[in-house]
């Protein structure tokens, strides 16, 4: 798949190492095309000298910038993502004050309000970026809930999904973005609260097949 990463912090970096072992096309950008250079030697990927481009055959446009830079972000790319699969990554972060984040509304579904002709999918904003680097725990592979309105990108999130190392779950419409953006800020808490070392990631126990009568 050919993916262009906007963002070439700790997510975007390790999403592109993921990816380009899956055998994708990556290419990364960041504000500071240095920076996007940069990462692309460190995860085989290509570096663009803007966010424009490197969407511009982009199967997957990956936005994994910070959650107050989404709007400016989509704002430039505008109809460039007219029909293109978004996967967002972001995140709200307040551990100061988290009910502030937890106000039944999700960036994800910002973002859609905002590109209309894109497709918005919300994946892997729960998992740390060294989970996103290596999906596993102790030998278990992480879950990878997927969120999304049009069935089609989110099987290609799904697929993307499994091909990096993730269980992929489809987590249902883009309002479960909001049940995604919570489960990373409960993570983040969690980590915050106990002083544990930002290692767990999410997985759900139980039998997953259908019921067979
Ligand atoms: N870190 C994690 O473990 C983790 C896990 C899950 C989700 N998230 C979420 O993922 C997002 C990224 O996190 P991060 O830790 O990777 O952040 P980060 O290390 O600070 O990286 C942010 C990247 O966004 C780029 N950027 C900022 N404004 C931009 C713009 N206008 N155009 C293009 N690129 C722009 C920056 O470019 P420059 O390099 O040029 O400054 C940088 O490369 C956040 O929303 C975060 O909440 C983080």
């Amino acid at each position: 798949m050919k993916v262009a990463i906007i963002g070439s912090g700790n997510v975007g970096k390790a999403l592109a190492g993921s990816a380009t072992r899956a055998g994708h096309k990556v290419t990364l950008a960041a504000k500071n095309p240095a920076h996007a250079e940069e990462a692309a030697r460190a995860t085989k990927a290509n570096a663009a000298r803007s966010s424009r481009d490197a969407v511009q055959d982009a199967e997957l446009v990956v936005l994994a910038v910070p959650a107050d830079k989404v709007d400016e972000v989509v704002g430039v790319l505008a109809a460039e993502l007219d029909g293109k699969v978004i996967v967002d990554v972001t995140n709200r972060v307040n551990p100061k004050d988290p009910g502030q984040v937890l106000d039944g509304s999700s960036t994800a579904e910002r973002i859609q309000k905002q590109a209309p002709k894109a497709h918005v999918v919300k994946a892997f904003n729960y998992a740390f970026a060294s989970k996103m680097a290596d999906p596993k725990v102790d030998g278990t592979n992480l879950d990878a809930f997927v969120a999304g309105d049009d069935q089609e990108a989110k099987q290609k999130v799904l697929a993307f999904a499994e091909s990096i190392g993730f269980r992929p779950v489809d987590a249902g419409p883009l309002a479960m973005a909001r049940a995604l953006e919570a489960m990373a800020l409960l993570n983040i808490m969690l980590q915050i609260q106990n002083n544990w070392p930002w290692q767990s990631g999410w997985k759900l126990a139980g039998p997953t097949g259908s019921k067979t009568v």
